[in-house]
């Protein structure tokens, strides 16, 4: 991990567990400093204080719902006086799963908030200061999820199409002036809101992702982009992308149906 591309700071939302905490892990060890952003004051302060202890950087934190309105605002100001070389926006997972009309239209309307305008706020803020300096990063964190409609989470999938298409053109944009960005695109990955959603691991033939591999791979294709697809989820995504829309559909309610069932 290159200090001089990415460091000093490095800001990530979504960073108190799973693949975030990971990412915050690897970049403190390799000497960058992070600012944790998420709701749970607890596992934030967690995650601070292995990075506290092992010495290696800085660490702040900051509790906050990505979904209010003032959230970029709060994250602009919390990072005022450092210089963020790198931003990671991870947070974004669906939590309840129940068709669109049945939902109460907040939870539509604070998911575009979390998942389309806070990260386009911090993308512009952040992108715009990287250009100026000629270096620096970003990764958006997508689904496999956002290349088909899913039933039970139309917003969700709808939300992580627009990141992985936003991630393409930031790439295209920023490259020539030596800011890097990556949609980094999951497949079922074992993380702790999986586990709190009852995901099965343990179903023959199904494998989810460790965090930290794929914040390992996702560090690794920074500088390449535009679109990584963690933990082997290649194949599942390009099926995605090529079958007949209403297969895709169909095969998205059927993945989540036997990834999350009893
Ligand atoms: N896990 C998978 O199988 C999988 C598959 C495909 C894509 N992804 C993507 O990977 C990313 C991480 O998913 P995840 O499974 O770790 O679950 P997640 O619920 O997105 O949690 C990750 C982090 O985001 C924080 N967070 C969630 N909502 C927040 C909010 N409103 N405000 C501030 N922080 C918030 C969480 O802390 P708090 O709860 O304390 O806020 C946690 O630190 C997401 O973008 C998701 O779409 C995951």
């Amino acid at each position: 991990m290159r200090l001089e591309q990415y460091g000093p700071w490095a800001a990530i939302a979504g960073g108190s567990e799973g693949v975030g905490a990971a990412f915050a892990l690897k970049l403190a060890a390799a000497g960058i400093n992070v600012l944790l952003i998420a709701r749970k004051p607890g596992p934030l302060e967690e995650v601070a204080s292995q990075i506290r202890s092992a010495g290696s950087a800085s660490v702040r934190t900051l509790s906050l719902d990505l979904a209010t309105a003032d959230a970029a605002e709060r994250v602009k100001a919390a990072t005022d006086d450092v210089e963020v070389g790198l931003l990671i926006y991870n947070a974004g997972a669906e939590s309840t799963f129940s068709d669109f009309v049945d939902r109460d239209v907040s939870d539509a309307t604070r998911m575009i908030a979390r998942n389309i305008t806070v990260p386009t706020v911090l993308a512009h803020h952040f992108g715009g200061r990287m250009r100026a300096r000629g270096r620096g990063g970003i990764i958006l964190v997508g689904s496999t999820g956002g290349y088909a409609g899913g039933p039970t989470m139309a917003m969700y999938t709808a939300s992580k199409a627009f990141d992985y298409i936003l991630a393409e053109g930031l790439w295209y944009e920023l490259r020539p002036h030596g800011v890097h960005v990556l949609g980094l695109v999951l497949g079922a990955t074992d993380t702790p809101a999986m586990a709190r959603m009852g995901m099965k691991t343990d179903t023959p033939g199904f494998v989810a992702a460790s965090p930290e591999s794929v914040a390992q791979e996702g560090l690794e294709q920074l500088a390449i982009g535009p679109i990584w697809h963690s933990g082997g989820s290649e194949e599942f995504a390009q099926q995605l992308r090529t079958m007949p829309r209403a297969d895709a559909v169909r095969m998205v309610a059927e993945a989540s149906e036997a990834m999350l069932s009893e």
